[in-house]
């Protein structure tokens, strides 16, 4: 018996065209899953999809998709349906860290384009999917957090604020849904090396790893292997938790 099994099941991943969306589209269709490989970078995304698609019997297609557009959250939902019939996991993990500065060097554009990726894209995309997991009476979501969201890092006021919004988000939800066959959970990783880190300064990389025990940064597999439970149908009695992928730097 496999544990963790995803066969027959869909699973969509936002923001998968590289990085942590990346190693949990690979990681979720290595356990069986049929993956969307969603993204705003749509070739990315392709290339993506093809890679997953030749390593496991076909099981992954690319998606479009601005997670900050409600319209286009409904149209990749209603994409993955017709193809797929069926969405069993949704992990929104579309994110970015916007500018490293103080609060009094960020413009109301900095905080809203940080706001509307990270926060109102967790909104559109969990609302859009609810509706079909709730009829269905089955449903796991998980969405990429941050260490940030618990502790704050300085120079990233709407980053932080943004994540800590996200566990309250899914904690909420989590209730919810709780009697719907549905658990929602949210990850909160420190520093993991991807192109999220291009974003930011040396010092602010230095910053945040100094801060973790093992003094060293996760890899996006790392990540995903935590994914991959909280998608599962093992994960059963778990919800409306954040689970740290954060080598020791948050204990609570
Ligand atoms: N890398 C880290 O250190 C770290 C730490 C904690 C949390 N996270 C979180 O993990 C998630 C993934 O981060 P990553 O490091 O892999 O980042 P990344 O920059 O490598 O990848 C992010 C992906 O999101 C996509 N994206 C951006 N805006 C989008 C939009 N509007 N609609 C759809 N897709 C969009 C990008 O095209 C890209 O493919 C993010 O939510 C990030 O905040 C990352």
């Amino acid at each position: 018996m496999a544990y963790f099994d995803l066969s027959g099941q869909t699973a969509v991943v936002t923001g998968a065209a590289t990085g942590i969306g990346e190693a949990i589209a690979r990681r979720l269709a290595g356990a069986g899953a049929t993956v969307a490989v969603a993204d705003i970078h749509f070739e990315g995304a392709e290339r993506v999809a093809a890679s997953i698609a030749a390593e496991h019997d076909g099981r992954a297609f690319a998606v479009a998709l601005d997670v900050t557009d409600p319209a286009s959250a409904n149209a990749a939902v209603a994409a993955v349906l017709a193809r797929t019939g069926r969405i069993d996991i949704w992990v929104n993990n579309a994110g970015i860290a916007g500018k490293a500065a103080p609060l009094w060097e960020q413009t109301d554009e900095d905080w809203h384009r940080v706001m509307r990726v990270n926060l109102d894209g967790v909104f559109y995309c969990s609302r859009a999917v609810i509706t079909h997991m709730r009829e269905r009476k089955y449903g796991r979501i998980v969405n990429i957090a941050s260490i940030a969201g618990k502790e704050g890092n300085p120079n990233m006021t709407a980053y932080s604020a943004s994540k800590a919004a996200v566990i309250a988000f899914t904690k909420s939800l989590a209730k919810e849904v709780a009697l719907d066959g549905i658990c929602v959970n949210s990850v909160a990783p420190a520093v993991v090396r991807t192109q999220i880190l291009e974003q930011l300064t040396p010092e602010q990389i230095d910053y945040m790893t100094q801060r973790i025990p093992m003094r060293r940064t996760g890899t996006p597999e790392e990540i995903a292997a935590v994914v991959h439970y909280l998608a599962s149908p093992d994960c059963s009695f778990v919800t409306g938790q954040c689970h740290d992928a954060s080598g020791g730097r948050a204990t609570y």
